[in-house]
């Protein structure tokens, strides 16, 4: 159950980034078309021709261009723009080159020369700026969206799996990865992830319980190493196994605690943070795959080395999995 908990907790903090960032994009949207819908006809009215085409192609690199990535990079362009805008002879140069960083312009400007130079400037690269954060707002959402629906479609594909109460012939590096991806959001920023599968072959077993067993143990690495850390994923074979070892960088297992973890509601988590229940289920579940775990633990280094039976010639899956539709 808890580890059931554990896995839908995770699944609705996954999903739930996306649409954090699908809301907040449309609300920019909302804002910068709003702006840009009474700025344009003001700029429509005020530019000459000859400007007007200038406006335009500012506006045709704005929508090619993505944000800069980070904010140092925004303020080492915002610098070489301010001097090349001063080189133009721009005297408001300081001021404008924000926005123009911002947009993540990197183009020579000088084929705008005549725009930045005169008094609309400020408002025309404003009015650039609100419809260019359409753009990159879409593609957010363009982003989100489909982050969202692969994390769907990985529990769609265990979902379906686990209509059957019989083994079937399944991948173990697409079960982890499948955890993996529950996990995206708490690996993606301080965890140093590294991956090595070797290539092995599909076992007869039950994925869905396995992905509990990868979300387990995943999740317990996460949990030691507070955010920060490396955690190593390996896959290879040894003549009758399958082998999958997780290692993360965390404090380790005192020994004494060592005979003690997969008992059920053994713990040393504060209460609400774990039950004890993750790793004897884990147990339960390589009993039933006729499987095995092992541990070896010390501060900065703990390894749990699971243990699979590879299929012996002959074995066939009781039941046909359905098509995947
Ligand atoms: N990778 C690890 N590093 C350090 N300690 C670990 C690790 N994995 C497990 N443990 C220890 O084993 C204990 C039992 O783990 P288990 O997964 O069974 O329960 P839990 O994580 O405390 O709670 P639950 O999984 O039910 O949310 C943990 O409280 C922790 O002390
Ligand atoms: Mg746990």
């Amino acid at each position: 159950m808890a580890a059931l908990g554990e896995l839908m907790a995770g699944t609705a903090h996954e999903i739930n980034t996306p649409l954090g960032a699908i809301q907040a994009s449309i609300w920019n949207i909302h804002r910068s078309l709003e702006r840009s819908l009474t700025q344009l006809p003001v700029v429509l009215e005020q530019l000459s021709p000859e400007l007007w085409a200038e406006f335009q192609l500012l506006l045709s690199w704005a929508q090619a261009t993505q944000e800069p990535e980070s904010s140092r990079e925004e303020r080492q362009l915002r610098r070489q723009i301010c001097q090349s805008l001063a080189d133009l002879g721009v005297a408001e140069a300081a001021d404008l080159a924000p926005s123009l960083s911002q947009m993540g312009l990197t183009q020579s400007l000088e084929p705008v020369q005549q725009l930045l130079l005169s008094p609309q400037a400020a408002f025309a690269i404003e009015t650039i700026y609100n419809i260019a954060a359409i753009h990159s707002n879409s593609h957010n959402i363009q982003v989100a969206a489909e982050r969202a629906n692969r994390i769907v479609a990985a529990l769609k594909g265990y979902a379906r799996r686990g209509d059957t109460d019989h083994k079937i012939r399944a991948s173990i590096a697409a079960g982890i990865d499948t955890a993996l991806t529950l996990y995206h959001n708490q690996i993606k920023h301080d965890i140093e992830l590294t991956k090595h599968y070797e290539a092995v072959p599909e076992i007869l077993c039950y994925p869905e319980e396995l992905l509990q067993v990868w979300s387990n143990l995943v999740g317990n690495a996460l949990q030691a190493m507070r955010g920060k850390g490396s955690l190593a994923i390996a896959v290879s074979q040894t003549t009758t196994d399958l082998a999958v070892s997780i290692t993360d960088s965390g404090p380790g297992i005192s020994l004494e605690d060592q005979q003690k973890i997969f008992t059920p509601f053994f713990t040393t988590k504060p209460s609400g943070e774990g039950c004890g229940l993750g790793l004897s289920i884990v147990s339960k579940i390589l009993d039933k795959h006729n499987g095995r775990i092992e541990l070896q633990s010390e501060p900065g280094k703990t390894e749990f080395r699971v243990f699979l039976p590879l299929d012996r010639p002959g074995e066939h899956p009781s039941q046909v999995p359905p098509p995947s539709a």
